[in-house]
């Protein structure tokens, strides 16, 4: 029997979790909210993604380390879920090259040292991006503002990308983080799709592993919509798994049906 990939003409695995930067689905919204965080990040100062699950966080972060030129950016990506004060210190102390270890004001007066040194001698200006920043507790969040604090006129050398989901503007509403929330320059946004740009979606990710056509029917495109509801990640597990179901019928095409039963296999 003919393997999933070339049943349907893919030359690699199509809807998959990383995406190459030049093969990211072209809607105006993301692109905007590319520009306006990279500028933040160029003029030096923090910023905020904030979105549903599933609607691109990860991925717009992961452009924004491709964009930021290597020349002129340390930038350092940290998953945030569920970390202590001190956990929060020895994460970015790993990802600044520094040992990870000492209490919790040690690490603090080591990392802005590394901080200082970053900007004063080589000239790379560093950028901390926190992903999942909805998960941290009030207080680790709130020491974001010793990170950004200790350079005392008011330039700073740190920006912060903070990503997460729409509880992390709860978060940032509270009066402990006020100083937190005053320091994020720009606040960006990601949406869901719309029943043809999901549709385009499809095609697009297709395309882009190397399909000729497109192996679902206007049936399967609807209801691929209809239970994603234009999420980028609902519509790409539903994608791939009805391929997967239409591969093992022996189906060169996924119909409704097929999406039917991948809903049932993911969420049963
Ligand atoms: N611009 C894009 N073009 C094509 N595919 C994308 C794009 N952005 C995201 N995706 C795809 O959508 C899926 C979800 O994206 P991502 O993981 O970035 O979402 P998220 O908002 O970080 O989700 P979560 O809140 O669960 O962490 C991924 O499989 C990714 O490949
Ligand atoms: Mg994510």
């Amino acid at each position: 029997m003919k393997d999933l990939r070339s049943r349907f003409g893919f030359h690699c695995t199509p809807f998959t979790r990383e995406i190459e930067n030049g093969e990211r689905f072209p809607l105006a919204e993301y692109e905007d909210a590319l520009s306006a965080l990279l500028q933040t990040i160029e003029q030096r100062m923090s910023c905020a993604l904030i979105a549903p699950a599933g609607t691109g966080k990860t991925s717009l972060l992961r452009a924004i380390v491709k964009r930021l030129p290597d020349a002129r950016y340390r930038t350092h990506y940290v998953k945030v879920t569920g970390l202590s004060k001190r956990d929060m210190c020895r994460e970015i102390a790993a990802a600044l090259g520094l040992p990870p270890v000492g209490s919790y004001p040690s690490l603090v007066r080591k990392l802005q040292e590394r901080f200082l040194e970053t900007a004063d001698t080589d000239g790379l200006r560093p950028v901390l991006i926190l992903d999942e920043a909805h998960d941290l507790r009030v207080d680790v969040l709130a020491m974001l503002r010793v990170l950004t604090n200790f350079d005392m006129d008011s330039r700073l050398v740190l920006s912060i990308v903070l990503a997460g989901q729409p509880k992390l503007r709860d978060l940032l509403r509270r009066e402990e983080l006020d100083d937190v929330a005053k320091r994020l320059a720009h606040y960006a946004t990601l949406r869901t799709l719309s029943r043809d740009e999901t549709r385009s979606y499809l095609e697009h990710r297709c395309t882009i592993a190397g399909a000729q056509a497109l192996p679902f029917d206007d049936g399967a495109t609807d209801a691929i919509f209809e239970i994603g509801r234009g999420n980028l990640r609902a519509t790409d597990q539903l994608a791939r798994k009805s391929l997967e179901i239409a591969h093992e019928q022996d189906a060169d095409m996924c119909g409704s049906a097929q999406v039917a039963r991948a809903r049932k296999h993911l969420w049963p």
